[in-house]
């Protein structure tokens, strides 16, 4: 008897919003594309991209090739992108205007598509009522799973507010709340390092871990977001979320079995645990920082302020540094050092468990002894997992020096040239999305626990009216970024 393959993806209507949108040129159709390309969609799955704007499905159509298909790394196969084309059409939706729903669901029912993903890729405050007309004309069934892009809120009240009302039509098991950090590769090899192999366990705590570090460095500024950025800030762009999940990814304890459920479990658990910050902690335990004038990629670039769209005198940050602390028996006493910045001096995002060292080394140290082991979880700009060690040097000598085991590369034989398509974050998140799998999407008690950790920093930024600390574009952050680690003893990463 054939079994149905876990794998497949059913037959789909995927109802983009916000389809002539950045995320959806930049993002979404590409990764649409990168299914179709490797024949991972079904034959009749169908992507209806949705704008406020009039525009024949001709147009949309010229824009994805003007736009989109210059994007897509590598050559692509003229008859490969005629056919993902064919899959697409657009229609006019304005998310205020009822008119545009009932034709819409009228579309989508008479197709009669078994799943379908509408995937709200708006403005936050269009969420409420896209989804309480998707309700009204009856696209609120089993099938429909609705996708919710970040920022969900930009606070607690703000976020549930949102919920509530998504709640009131679709299960909590129809809500995909995303996070593409989470569809990275490496984040996902990390469970598999972490809890497929026994050997990492009784290293994984705080008797062996010195001190974790999360940074997600970018090398752009704000470019044209600066009128949503503005309003919003590194801290709940990025720390609230992508942040504080890489952070339980690396802390959570073994799920039960890899359910959404039980991942999801785990996460809240660690997020609970977070030691909250007093007020009065905030100056010590977080660096606020805003870049000014300087240089990328070797051009001179202007400073936060200067940027579109921002107020000469904003004192939104762009850049945070946090040392957090986890209360239980695990981690207590480890800082977990987390960082984010937009023009910083390279574009990288890492994890880095830097283990203790030997209690008393018998080797010679060369000069340039750098700290024993270290696993490094890149996942940005190239994806990796790297193990530091030392090794004996070759030769007549009893000095050290570093080596390194890049855990990702280590496949079987054979098996690299299956394996060499990468696939990308959204791509495997959309599939997700469209195969039902839940696990990697963030449910609402994680959200709701991530806002409450950040709230007590906003509120004492809010309290203080200090401005953030300036730093140079093309830098690592501000000065007090590093006096932040060493005050500890500790560097970050780049800095050894
Ligand atoms: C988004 C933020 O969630 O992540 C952006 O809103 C940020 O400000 C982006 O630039 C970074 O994602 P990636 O995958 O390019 O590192």
């Amino acid at each position: 008897m054939n079994r149905p393959d876990p794998n497949a993806v059913p037959e789909f209507d995927f109802v983009l919003f916000g389809g002539t949108g950045d995320l959806a040129r930049r993002k979404l159709l590409p990764a649409l594309f990168d299914a179709h390309a490797s024949a991972t969609l079904h034959p009749r799955g169908r992507i209806l991209a949705l704008g406020s704007q009039a525009m024949s499905r001709e147009a949309y159509l010229d824009m994805l090739e003007s736009e989109v298909r210059p994007m897509l790394p590598g050559a692509v196969a003229v008859d490969t992108w005629r056919q993902f084309l064919e899959r697409v059409a657009y229609q006019q939706v304005d998310a205020r205007a009822p008119e545009g729903f009932d034709a819409l669901a009228e579309l989508v029912q008479a197709r009669g598509a078994p799943v379908v993903v509408c995937y709200l890729a708006t403005a936050p405050h269009l969420f409420v009522p896209i989804c309480e007309q998707l309700a009204r004309t009856g696209l609120n069934h089993a099938g429909v799973r609705v996708v919710l892009e970040k920022p969900l809120g930009h606070d607690l009240a703000s976020s549930e507010a949102i919920n509530d009302a998504v709640g009131r039509h679709f299960g909590e098991e129809q809500i995909y709340r995303i996070d593409h950090y989470l569809g990275k590769e490496s984040v996902q090899n990390l469970m598999a390092i972490r809890f497929g192999n026994a050997l990492f366990e009784p290293l994984w705590r705080r008797e062996w871990v010195r001190d974790v570090q999360i940074t997600i460095a970018e090398e752009l500024g704000v470019e044209r977001r600066g009128n949503f950025y503005d309003g919003i800030g590194a801290l709940r762009d990025m720390v609230q979320n992508h942040l504080l999940q890489l952070l339980c990814m690396v802390a959570m304890e073994p799920p039960s079995s890899l359910s959404a459920d039980a991942i999801r479990d785990e996460k809240l658990k660690i997020l609970k645990a977070l030691r909250p910050l007093a007020q009065h902690e905030v100056a010590e335990r977080v660096v606020r920082g805003q870049y000014c004038r300087g240089a990328a990629a070797g051009n001179p670039v202007p400073g936060y302020a200067g940027e579109p769209g921002i107020a000469a005198d904003s004192s939104t940050e762009t850049f945070v540094a946090i040392k957090a602390e986890i209360a239980n028996w695990r981690w207590a006493g480890v800082p977990f050092y987390l960082r984010t910045g937009k023009r910083m001096q390279a574009r990288v995002a890492e994890i880095v468990v830097q283990f203790r060292d030997v209690p008393y080394s018998v080797f010679p140290r060369p000069l340039d002894h750098e700290p024993g082991n270290r696993l490094v979880i890149t996942l940005q700009p190239e994806e990796s997992i790297r193990l530091h060690f030392l090794v004996k040097q070759p030769g007549d000598t009893q000095a050290l020096q570093p080596a390194t085991l890049d855990l990702q590369r280590m496949l079987p034989r054979g098996q690299g040239a299956r394996h060499e398509r990468k696939t990308g974050a959204y791509e495997r998140l959309l599939l997700d999305v469209i195969r039902g799998r839940l696990g990697l999407f963030v449910r609402r008690d994680e959200q709701a626990q991530a806002w409450r950790w950040v709230a007590p920093i906003q509120q004492a930024w809010t309290d203080s009216g200090l401005a953030p600390k300036l730093y140079t574009a093309g830098t690592w952050g501000p000065a007090a970024s590093s006096a932040l680690l060493s005050r500890d003893g500790a560097v970050w990463h780049e800095e050894l």
